[in-house]
């Protein structure tokens, strides 16, 4: 399967998961081991927005340990909450402010979850090779959020 056939079928079985479940931290979780283990990314995970603190929380994600809280307009991930867009970073040593999780990480893509016109959380995905994400990848994650 090419990388368009993984994410059409992977979008269908996420939003049969989604359908049966209204807990979005249970959705988040299954989200994210679905895409960690038929891409083989080396982290994919979600943070979500803590309005008591103001910050970006850790949230269900698949990979290793990763740093808890990220300020708003801080690294790949505050920064697509700030921009409330799609981050595609080629190369993460390029990004000013890019907050290494891991040295093994070099490029990663960050996706808004939205709840009308706010954003509630991220999904963040990480790859060892540089220049994995591209617009198919927004293209679809965009979509896979918008269902959970
Ligand atoms: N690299 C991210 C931090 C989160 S870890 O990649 C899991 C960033 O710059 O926001």
């Amino acid at each position: 399967m090419n990388k368009i056939e993984k994410y059409k079928t992977l979008f269908e079985q996420i939003k049969a998961l989604v359908a049966d479940e209204d807990d979005l931290i249970a959705n988040m979780a299954n989200a994210a081991a679905m895409l960690h283990h038929e891409f083989g990314f080396w982290w994919t995970g979600f943070y979500r927005v803590d309005q008591t603190s103001g910050l970006l929380v850790l949230g269900p994600f698949q990979g290793p340990v990763a740093c808890c809280r990220i300020g708003f307009g801080k690294g790949v991930c505050g920064t697509a909450w700030e921009r409330k867009a799609t981050v595609v970073v080629p190369d993460v040593h390029k990004f000013p402010g890019h907050i290494a999780c891991s040295s093994a990480s070099n490029s990663e893509i960050v996706v808004p979850v939205f709840r009308g016109e706010t954003v509630i959380a991220v999904l963040d995905i990480d790859s060892t090779a540089f220049g994995t994400f591209d617009a198919t990848d927004r293209e679809w994650l965009e979509r896979i959020v918008a269902v959970l």
